[in-house]
């Protein structure tokens, strides 16, 4: 099969295509003919090899330990293991290759790849395979993420970086569970926001959300560009603080260790301050993708797609995820 490999860590033009072996399902995994694998911040981690952390997380000290970048697709399924139960050749799936949450190389971006059962779902028949592989990882931070309690009608909620990957899904659960929504992104990026349902839009670059006298309920902060203190500012006496977090494609300067020391000063303040969360909810994968597909087929999830790059455009896509400006998801189809 055709799949796009990657030999060392740098820069995405590094990644080439090749004729490799089509991937054997283990008992509980499913083959999938790939249609579509989406382009994200993570992908980009691992190939460019930054933070330097990752590659002692499992990705590969010296080079990647799996060659093929991806983690998200969307297909139809090829092949099962014996273990199977639920789908069989022919089904329409999308879903993440990697169980759980991982740093490393997930083999998406390719013509077939095989991924657990348990992070597969049904693609709802109304959704393109694009859209559906837009989805799946961003969809499961977002869902981690997300208080239940939070996101219900008379509750405030504040997206931060309400136009990318997973502000945009947030926003829209959000928006689905009843609550007012509040987006924050650039200025390109106010109708966007609008059209996936933003109650009050806010443009970061000629107003900082925390000193105005709006007050929330949840904050959800992608960027993460501004001090926790500051965020606590527009929160209601019991609102809730959760960063998602961003490196920015390496131009944060977080080389070694991202944001991974962000984070623990996090959990730590969350023993004493009621309103920072430390760490994202525990949620099962399979529980979370047929969530996410129940919301994809409700209409209350609306993917955006940027644009679509061929297998051998992999570089090029990822290049204009760091330095395009995309509005809306970047996606694979092969
Ligand atoms: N999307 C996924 O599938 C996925 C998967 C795994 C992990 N993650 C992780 O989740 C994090 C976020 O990913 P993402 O896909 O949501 O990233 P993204 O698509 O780049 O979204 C970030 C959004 O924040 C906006 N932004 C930048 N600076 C801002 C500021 N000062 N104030 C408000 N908004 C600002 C960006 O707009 P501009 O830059 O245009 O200004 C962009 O719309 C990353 O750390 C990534 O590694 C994402």
């Amino acid at each position: 099969m055709r799949a796009v490999v990657q030999d060392r860590y740098g820069d995405p033009e590094g990644l080439r295509v090749a004729e490799i072996d089509r991937p054997v399902p283990a008992r509980d995994e499913v083959l999938v003919r790939v249609r579509a694998a989406s382009v994200h911040p993570d992908v980009w981690h691992v190939v460019s090899g930054r933070p330097y952390l990752l590659r002692l997380m499992g990705s590969g000290v010296r080079r990647p330990s799996c060659p093929v970048p991806g983690t998200d697709l969307a297909g139809v399924v090829a092949a099962v293991g014996a273990g199977v139960t639920r789908f069989r050749p022919g089904d329409e799936v999308f879903g993440e290759t990697l169980r759980g949450q991982a740093w490393r190389n997930g083999g998406s971006f390719a013509e077939y790849a095989r991924a657990p059962e348990s992070g597969l779902a049904g693609k709802p028949g109304g959704v393109s395979f694009a859209q559906a592989a837009a989805v799946p990882t961003a969809g499961y931070i977002a869902l981690l993420n997300l208080p239940a309690d939070r996101v219900a009608p008379g509750r405030r909620v504040l997206v931060n970086g309400a136009a990318g990957g997973v502000g945009a899904i947030v926003l829209q659960l959000a928006k689905a569970g009843g609550a007012h929504v509040t987006g924050v992104d650039h200025t390109g990026k106010q109708d966007l926001m609008r059209r996936l349902g933003a109650d009050r839009v806010v443009d970061y670059t000629r107003d900082d959300f925390t000193r105005g006298t709006s007050r929330y309920d949840l904050i959800v902060d992608v960027p993460g560009n501004h001090p926790v203190s500051a965020c606590r500012r527009a929160l209601t006496p019991d609102g809730v603080y959760v960063l998602i977090g961003h490196d920015h494609f390496g131009r944060a300067g977080r080389r070694w260790l991202g944001s991974v020391p962000r984070f623990g000063r996090l959990m730590l303040m969350s023993l004493f301050v009621r309103q920072v969360r430390g760490g994202a909810g525990g949620l099962a994968k399979a529980e979370a993708m047929e969530t996410l597909r129940a919301h994809l087929e409700a209409g209350h999830l609306a993917p955006v797609i940027d644009r679509t790059y061929p297998l051998d455009q992999a570089g090029a896509a990822l290049r204009h995820l760091a330095d395009g400006e995309p509005v809306g998801r970047i996606v694979l189809t092969a």
